[in-house]
Order: structure tokens, then sequence, then C-alpha cells
């Protein structure tokens, strides 16, 4: 089917979102990945409209802001009072004078609304020829919508909440705030709005019965799914909205594909990749870029920021962020990658490791209760547990660079910059400042000294002299007083 030309998407976004109780303006807060905005947005894109009119008015700076980022094509219409929805279409129509054809007006805190919802509705408007089309929807609870008066079947026109009298009250077929308009009889009938109502506001609604009065033809289509056209007005709403577009999420990865074992346990943003053959543990939480590949096992209790991980790989209750899990890699648990990690073919990072920017080399493992920071580590080279990759002088964070086939011995304490070579070991305890030759050995720790019958003159009448004792006069002693009664 080839596009239906849409000449301008609107959206509506100057609103202050009062109940949100927030200084940061309600379009921006996040769900899933992107801002509720960005879902709009995302949404609008995939119609391919000729020019994109966002219309900000409260937090106008931030949201501008937002914009150059995420839709820098965007022309922005400024509202700078909240007058209504009617005086913001207004507002944005008079950004954009030369503006013919089909106009999508579009509420910026609707996360839910697809492209396939908002492309059947301007398909029904051009098909139809109406002068404006709306998007409805049939609510269970329609309290505090804009209800749509029919006559015959034909829209006549939205009555508020608060304007609204008993009957037309018990109409559960809500305006959405979504339309498809001609640009001509919008600007006409945008031009005749009164404030007549009880919030004294320029309403959207009243440009339907506005149009239906002048006998032009005014459709209403009600959307596939209710809960498409749900908006965020306050937390509350912020949270069930984000949940649906979570199992949305989710619906769509499992179909494709990849297991999920407790999907009320997980959160997967929207643009996260993984592939089929995956397998998500409950309490599994993947944010902004990441990806994974066929056969990773992630979690339980993981949240991966911006990480890739390849395919077999294993990721059990830890915290990674813009790292790079490589194929058969294993991570965790209680592990935390930052930034600039990178495990390479089968590496590890076992329990209770941090590692920033880190190169791990193929094979190689650092198993246990390490800190590698800013360091090379070749392949197949083990890393004691206990040992410090010491990158940081006070001032100044210097890098570690470890040869293929170490061995570095538990507790060891690597001073930066060091180079320890190509196969070389060093010893547990040991605090290495100079570089290490391939294949010698670094004792770097203080020969050990034994002070004979310490404890029996320094520490008497204590357990630990008894024992002492004890073990002095043999085993054979020893248990012998045990069976004494
Ligand atoms: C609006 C509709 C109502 C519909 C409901 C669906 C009107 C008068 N009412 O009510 O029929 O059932 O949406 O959610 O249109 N905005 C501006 N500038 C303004 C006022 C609002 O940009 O001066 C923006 C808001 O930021 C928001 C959108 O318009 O994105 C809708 O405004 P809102 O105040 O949420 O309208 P509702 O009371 O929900
Ligand atoms: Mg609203």
């Amino acid at each position: 089917m080839t596009e239906a030309r849409l000449a301008a998407v609107v959206v509506l976004a100057a609103g202050e979102g009062k109940r949100m109780r927030s200084t940061t303006p309600k379009v921006l807060h996040p769900l899933c990945g992107r801002s509720l905005l960005g879902h709009v947005l995302a949404a609008t894109d995939a119609l391919g409209p000729d020019r994109t009119v966002v219309v900000v008015g409260r937090g106008r700076d931030q949201v501008e802001g937002h914009l150059e980022t995420i839709a820098p094509s965007a022309v922005v219409a400024v509202q700078p009072e909240q007058r209504g929805t009617g005086h913001a279409v207004r507002t944005a129509m008079d950004t954009v004078p030369d503006l013919v054809g089909t106009v999508l007006v579009v509420p910026g805190d609707t996360p839910l609304l697809t492209a396939a919802s908002l492309r059947n509705l301007i398909g029904l408007h051009q098909h139809l020829g109406a002068a404006a089309t709306l998007l409805t929807a049939v609510l269970p609870d329609p309290t505090g919508y804009g209800r749509v008066l029919r006559a015959g079947g034909a829209v006549r026109g939205i009555v508020e909440q608060r304007d609204a009298d008993a009957a037309q009250l018990t109409i559960t077929e809500v305006a959405t705030s979504v339309y498809a308009f001609e640009a001509g009889p919008l600007r006409t009938a945008l031009s005749e709005l009164s404030t007549d109502n009880a919030q004294g506001e320029e309403y959207l609604t009243d440009v339907i019965g506005i149009l239906s009065d002048s006998s032009h033809n005014v459709a209403g289509s009600a959307v596939a799914e209710w809960q498409q056209v749900l908006g965020v007005n306050d937390r509350a709403q912020l949270a069930a909205v984000g949940q649906l577009m979570r199992d949305r999420i989710l619906q769509r990865l499992m179909l494709d594909g990849v297991t999920v074992i407790d999907p009320g346990t997980t959160w997967v943003d929207i643009e996260v990749e993984v592939q089929p053959d995956a397998t998500l543990l409950p309490g599994t939480r993947l944010y902004a870029l990441t990806t994974v590949a066929p056969g990773a096992v992630i979690g339980p209790d993981t949240t991966l920021i911006d990480t890739s991980v390849g395919a077999d790989a294993r990721v059990r209750a830890s915290t990674c962020e813009r790292a790079v899990i490589g194929p058969e890699a294993i991570v965790g648990p209680y592990t935390y990658l930052r930034p600039g990690s990178r495990l390479g073919r089968g590496a590890k990072a076992g329990g209770f490791v941090e590692m920033k920017a880190a190169e791990v080399g193929d094979g190689a493992k650092v198993p246990h209760l390490s800190y590698v920071g800013d360091a090379t580590i070749g392949p197949g080279s083990n890393i004691g547990a206990s040992t410090v990759f010491v990158n940081y002088d006070g001032q100044a964070k210097h890098r570690t660079t470890v040869g293929a086939n170490v061995r570095i011995g538990s507790d060891t304490m690597l001073i930066a910059p060091v180079e320890v070579g190509d196969g070389a070991y060093t010893a547990a305890g040991s605090v290495i400042t100079e570089d290490v030759p391939p294949g010698a050995l670094a004792v770097g720790r203080a020969r050990q000294r034994t002070v004979l019958g310490w404890v029996r003159r320094a520490r008497p009448g204590t357990s630990s002299a008894e024992s002492a004792a004890a073990a002095a006069a043999g085993p054979a002693a020893a248990a012998a007083d045990e069976e004494r009664p």
C-alpha cells in the first residue's frame, strides 16, 4: 500500500502537566527508553509527514532542547500561555501558514498510540474525503474524557466532561485528542472558537461541532484497542502506561523467539534488541541500546545499560553499563562492568569483580573479587582472587598491560603504569611496581619471619595458648585430653 500523503503532524506538548507534580515537563518523562514525546514522535515519524510541528509552552526550553536531540527537523510552535487545545492547534497552524492538505493532531502524552492506528485513521479520513475525522475510543470508564455526540451515526460534536449533562455523561465513546483534519476547514473553524465553557479555554473539541454545523463531513473511528489512547496525566498513570508498554515490548520479543521466564519482573527498553533463543530470567532489566545475541542467558537480577552480550554468554546478578561481553563469556554473580569493559570470547569476570575501561582477551579469566581498571589483559591469562589493578595515583589514571597466558597470583597489586610480559607469573601477595619481562616470575613481598613460642609468652592463658600447648604435646595427647571425663 502506498502511504497516504500527510502534510503535517501537530503534536500538542505545551500543557503544564500539573498533576505530575514535577519540575520536568510532563512530555519529557521517560518510559521504557524514550520520553513520552519520543514515543509519540516515533509513531508519527513512521507516517512520513512532510512536516512535524510541536507546540511547546510550559518548560519550553527543556522541551526544545530535547527536540534538538530527538527530532531536529521538527518545527517548534510556541504557545506562551496555555489557553486550551484549540488555541494550541491555532498556534501551530499560524506557524505554518502555507500548509495545505491533511493534518494529523496528536497529544504529546499518549505514548501507546501506534503508527498502524494513525495510518488507519488517515486512510479512512482521506477515503471519506472528510473535513475532520476523529479517533475515538469506547472506554469501560469514560470519566474525565470528552464524550462523542452522534446523530444517526454521524459525528455532531464533542462535549467535555465538565460541560456535559447527565445523559451525555452516560456516553462511553470518548474523544482521544487524535484527529485528522483538512487544513482549510480546520483554520476556518479555529478562528470561530470561543472560550464560553467551564474552563474558559479554546477547546479543540469544539472544532468538531463547528465543522458539523457548517455541513462539513465529519467522521469518527474507534481505535482497535482502547489502551492505545491512554494518556499520562499523573505518576500513577505513568506507571500503568509503562507496564502496558513493557508488556507490548516483551510480547514482541517472546513471539520473536526469546524466552522470558517472568514478564512481570522483566523490563526491556523499546530500542533494545534481543535475538531468538536468548533467555531472560526473572528480574532482568535491559536498558537503552543494549543488544543480546542468540543463546545468551541473562539474569536473574541483572541490569544492562547500553551493553552488548555475545552469543551463548551468561550474565548473572550483575550490573553492566556500556560494556561489551563476548560470545560464551561469563559474568557474575555480583559483578559491575563499567563503561569501556570488553570481554573477549569465553572470557570471565566472575563473582564480585569490578571493571572499567578494561580489555579482557579471549579465554582470559578474572574469577573472583578483583578490581580491573584501565587495563589490557591478554588471551588465556588468569588473574588471581583479590587482585587490584591500581590505576589511580591520586591525580591521574594509568594503564596496566598484562600479556598472553600470564598468571597473576592472588592478591597482587599491579601499580600502573606497569606491564607484565607474555607467559609471566607474579607471586601471590605481590606489589608489582616494575615491568615484568615475558616468562619471568615477579615476587614483590616481604620474606616471612616466624617467631617460635610467641603466643605462649605474649598471650598466656588464652584459648590460642591452650591450643598451641595441646598441639605441642602432640595429636595423641590432645585426643586423650578430649576423652577425659
Ligand atoms: C482533551 C480533550 C478531551 C479528550 C482528552 C483525551 C479538549 C478540550 N479536551 O482533554 O475531549 O477526551 O483530551 O485525552 O481538547 N495542550 C497544549 N496547550 C494547551 C492545552 C493543552 O499544548 O493550551 C496539550 C497538552 O499538553 C496535552 C494535550 O494538549 O498534550 C491535551 O491537553 P489536556 O489538558 O491533557 O486535555 P484533556 O483534559 O486531557
Ligand atoms: Mg490529557
